[in-house]
């Protein structure tokens, strides 16, 4: 096991009718500016219940930022924070919401003269001396999938280029999670979430084996639990058991826990980020399409890991090593298309000539060494999307 260091401080409040707790989280003479995305939160009557929560606290609302969260949305939103000196920020929405508001927190005190410089750094954190300690914020999730709502990561679009996002210490102070809320989420973004919140788990185990026995099992265990639930999840909207473990194993897929002290893998994500920001994907389509690409052509990097999981996670135990692999990855890609998910990069309307354009995106942001091994190049990531056209 690698050494590692580990501290999540975010306050979770898991569970429903838990809004009132609200309350007690923000604090009491704050100036808070709510943010969301469409109209979803303001449909299903959420922006509400949240104001009823603050009660007498001033309240500034932003709406509007948009999936895949584009860096124009934020830029106007932290302009209005500024004018209106809010002291606080309250995301309520998924992913691109919390993420947007993320990025909002820290324009709110950077030391830079364009909010830009903040999304050079990549998957390394912005330096201390560019910005401190960002703005607090909390979260009300609507959608389980990308466990935004614990840990310090965003991602932010500048057009079509899609850019990670991480600062230190930019953890939410708190997240409400209230598996009802999601009963309203279209069956698309379930299974988007599943998937999701499946392959944050998988990129951080199928790599290779550095003796990190309580990280693996807390891992077969995450995905056990979406391979269980993941059927039900999508017929029965609002089972609430069913959507209850759905949010809970994202958001423990990727809150840093079980990425301690083990190699992680992330190539399947950075390819498909080039795949949203040219096509529009969804962010959890275009994981579902590259994953099964990744493990076939790292089968053999990959190998001492695949059995694990074949034998674990699925209860493969006869056959060779190559075998067991070879079964595991197949039914890595039933499961993902058991949840209503297509796998083939030509069903979601992309040429095979734009592969090339893909490639030249993937050089243009850097990804030109990819996963634990470093040996994702450019011309491995076009055979593997050659291979799931
Ligand atoms: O905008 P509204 O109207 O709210 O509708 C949203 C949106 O259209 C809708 N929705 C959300 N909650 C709902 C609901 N509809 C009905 N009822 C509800 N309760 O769902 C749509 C998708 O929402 P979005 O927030 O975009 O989805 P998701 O949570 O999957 O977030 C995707 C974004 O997160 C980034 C992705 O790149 C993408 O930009 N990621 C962030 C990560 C992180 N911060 O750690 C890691 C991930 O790997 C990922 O890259
Ligand atoms: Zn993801």
């Amino acid at each position: 096991m690698f050494n590692f260091d580990f501290k999540n401080p975010t306050h979770i409040i898991f569970g429903k009718d838990r809004f009132g707790d609200l309350n007690h989280v923000v604090p009491a003479n704050a100036k808070v500016m709510i943010t969301y995305g469409g109209q979803s939160a303001v449909k299903n009557g959420l922006i509400d219940k949240v104001k009823n929560a603050l009660g007498s606290r001033k309240i500034i609302e932003f709406g509007g930022i948009e999936p895949n969260p584009q860096y124009e949305t934020i830029v106007k939103a932290v302009d209005k924070a500024k004018e209106e000196s809010v002291d606080f920020l309250l995301a309520v929405g998924g992913g691109s919401v919390i993420d947007g508001t993320k990025f909002l927190a820290a324009c709110m005190t950077a030391d830079v003269k364009d909010y830009k410089e903040l999304l050079q750094y990549g998957m390394m954190p912005v330096p201390f001396e560019v910005l401190k300690k960002p703005m607090d914020y909390g979260a009300v999730l609507t959608l389980a999938a990308t466990g935004s709502e614990m840990n310090t990561g965003a991602v932010i679009s500048v057009g079509h280029d899609k850019y990670p996002f991480m600062v230190m210490n930019n953890y939410p102070q708190f997240s409400l999670l209230d598996p009802t809320i999601t009963f309203t989420v279209p069956e698309k973004q379930i299974a988007n979430g599943i998937i999701d919140a499946f392959v944050h788990t998988a990129e951080q185990y199928m790599t290779f084996p550095a003796e990190g026995r309580i990280q693996d099992r807390w891992a077969e265990g995450i995905m056990q639990t979406l391979i269980e639930i993941g059927e039900t999840c999508i017929k029965e909207p609002d089972n609430y058991d069913a959507r209850a473990n759905h949010m809970w194993a994202a958001t423990m897929a990727l809150n840093g826990i079980i990425a301690v002290g083990v190699p992680q893998d992330w190539a399947t994500h950075m390819i498909g980020h080039e795949l949203t920001g040219l096509f529009g994907i969804d962010h959890g389509q275009t994981l579902a399409i590259v994953y099964p690409g990744v493990l076939k052509s790292q089968k053999e990097a990959k190998m001492a890991k695949l059995v694990q999981y074949a034998e674990r996670v699925w209860h493969i135990t006869e056959g060779t090593d190559n075998e067991k692999a070879d079964l595991a990855i197949g039914k890595t890609e039933e499961f993902f298309k058991s949840l209503g998910v297509s796998i083939k990069l030509s069903e979601y309307g992309v040429k095979e000539d734009q592969i090339s354009d893909v490639v030249k995106q993937l050089e243009a942001h850097g990804m030109v060494a990819l996963s634990e091994t470093g040996k994702i190049t450019l011309d491995v990531s076009e055979k593997i999307l050659k291979s799931v056209f």
